[in-house]
């Protein structure tokens, strides 16, 4: 009997050396006279334990991770390829209770599936949302999604049938759907693991939403760092066009749609909406004014829906199970699941995808199993660059945009920080203004000037701390500095770059006073 191991090919994973497992296992099974198949699946996102190789069993997968080239013949010694016990062995797959605990309906095959296998998509249920989309009206799909109550999960929350609606409603002789794959906050990789694990989700969201406003064309943006996930979604991208997902006649339908993966050098900046278009463009990837809003004005000037990958690649699930069996998760207005990403300082690092509603002290205490060195944790920031940094009094804060938004924070694109208590807040507000003058677009002068500006007051605040004067003064102007930036920046992120700098004043104003000499000779 031939037995099926599934390794990896995600990039992380393959950093970690899972070619080499791959390869490792192949050479020992025939060694050996052992007959295996190797699949390469998506990640499962725990990345702890990656590279985590799974074996077929009739109990179901079991794991054992994180496996190296030189566990490999002690695997076959133990007898993983039955899946007998061994020091890696993490038990069934599904067991883990971190992904036990999960929601998984964005990621319900990532990890599943062999990427590229258009006939596994849809054993595991893909492309029944596009099936029930093509027997829609434009105006029913668009109407299903808003009823969803998705909400765009690149950083704004924007209600995304809204967004549909209003490129649907706009008369023009094209229309275009752009994917938002940049993917720049910090500790962020939902949308890198979806391209690489389960492409052909993101290829069938952007089917449905070009079907729903009439777009016949999509481009995917993403950013060169991600060669991986650009060859993986170009190979999916082929493969659909082949079985005739996209392309003049989508399904059988008569509708038109097909899409091409465009790079960006990787700028900060171009992820945001107005400045990506730029960049597609092949223009500077600098802001543009609204309005008009892209959704009117968009790529080449024609209506365009710009949605983040995860936004695009949770359509599917809704119109395959119906806009109330995605509504009802989550809470209060944010409904669905979000695929939070757990990444810096933390124990368990990895993609979470959950109802909303959880409270953040849950999720990187918990779900996070706390910081890697043992420390007590002292801050997390949740949102990227851009969001606020929170101290663990806070950490009863639910994860939802109104709360966020109530905590003077933001989930952004749910990426979430941890840091040790050894982390100089003094250090990361610097930061955030030093990224800002670095990644900002120039147009405007709050975030051109503003954040240079910030630097140098930060780093006389810095000065200051040790020889006791001007700090209050010096803390003023920052305070000042970042109204200005918060009210007058033309886009969020000027606008946004407050929110670490005031959360890290704010919770941990200690690390911006003055230490006395004689402490600060010590
Ligand atoms: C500086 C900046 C960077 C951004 N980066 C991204 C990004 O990497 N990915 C993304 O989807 N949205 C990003 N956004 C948000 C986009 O402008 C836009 O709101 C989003 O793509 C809309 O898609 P959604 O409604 O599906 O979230 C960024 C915004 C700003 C201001
Ligand atoms: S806030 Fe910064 S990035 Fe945004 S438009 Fe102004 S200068 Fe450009």
């Amino acid at each position: 009997m031939t037995t099926r191991i599934f390794v990896p090919l995600d990039s992380a994973s393959v950093a970690l050396g899972a070619d080499e497992i791959a390869a490792a296992i192949t050479a020992e099974a025939a060694q050996r006279g052992v007959a295996v198949e190797i699949v390469r699946n998506g990640s499962r996102g725990l990345y702890w334990l990656e590279p985590m190789v799974e074996v077929e069993t009739l109990k179901g997968r079991i794991a054992y991770g994180p496996v190296a080239p030189s566990d490999v013949p002690g695997l076959f010694d133990a007898g993983f390829q039955s899946g007998a016990d061994h020091a890696l062995s993490q038990g069934l797959t599904e067991e883990i209770p971190f992904l036990k605990k999960q929601t998984r309906l964005t990621f319900a095959r990532c990890g599943l599936t062999d990427p590229h296998s258009l006939q596994s998509y849809e054993e595991f249920g893909g492309l029944r949302g596009l099936r029930n989309a093509v027997k829609m009206t434009p105006e029913e799909i668009v109407e299903t999604v808003t009823r969803s109550g998705l909400r765009g999960r690149g950083g704004a929350g924007f209600p995304t049938g809204i967004k549909w609606n209003t490129v649907l409603q706009a008369a023009a002789d094209q229309k275009y759907i752009v994917c938002n794959a940049d993917e720049g906050d910090s500790g962020t990789f939902a949308d890198r693991m979806i391209m690489e694990g389960d492409p052909f989700v993101l290829i069938e969201g952007m089917a449905i939403a070009g079907i729903a406003t009439g777009a016949t064309k999509g481009y995917l943006y993403t950013r060169s760092e991600y060669p991986d996930a650009i060859a993986a979604v170009e190979q999916a991208i082929v493969i659909a066009r082949k079985a005739g997902v996209l392309g003049p006649d989508v399904l059988g339908s008569g509708r038109a749609f097909d899409m091409e993966v465009r790079m960006g050098a990787g700028a900060y900046v171009c992820g945001e909406e107005t400045s990506l278009l730029n960049s597609l463009e092949g223009k500077r990837g600098v802001v543009r004014a609204k309005p008009p809003l892209p959704a009117l004005e968009g790529f080449l000037g024609r209506p365009t829906v710009v949605n983040n990958v995860m936004s695009l690649a949770s359509v599917p699930i809704i119109l395959d199970r119906g806009a109330e069996f995605y509504r009802d998760y989550g809470v209060g207005k944010s409904h669905g699941t979000i695929p939070i990403q757990i990444a810096g300082n933390v124990r368990h690092g990895g993609l979470f995808e959950t109802a909303f509603g959880l409270p953040l002290g849950e999720i990187v205490e918990e779900i996070g199993g706390g910081t890697l060195t043992g420390r007590p944790i002292r801050a997390v920031q949740v949102g990227g660059p851009l969001g606020a940094y929170f101290p663990p009094s806070k950490f009863d804060t639910i994860f939802d945009y109104e709360s966020f938004t109530d905590a003077d924070g933001l989930i952004g694109h749910a990426g979430i920080v941890v840091f040790d208590d050894t982390v100089d807040m003094l250090k990361q507000a610097r930061f955030a203004f030093e990224f800002c003058a670095l990644e900002s677009c120039g147009k405007c002068t709050p975030c051109r000037i503003g954040a240079v500006r910030g630097v140098e007051v930060i780093d006389r605040i810095a000065a200051g701390k040790v020889d006791g004067e001007n700090v209050d003064a010096q803390i003023e102007l920052v305070t000042d500095l970042c109204e200005t930036m918060k009210f007058g920046s033309l886009c969020a992120l000027g606008g946004f770059t407050p929110f670490p700098v005031v959360s890290a004043l704010t919770h941990f104003p200690e690390d911006f006073r003055p230490r006395t000499l004689k402490q600060a000779a010590e």
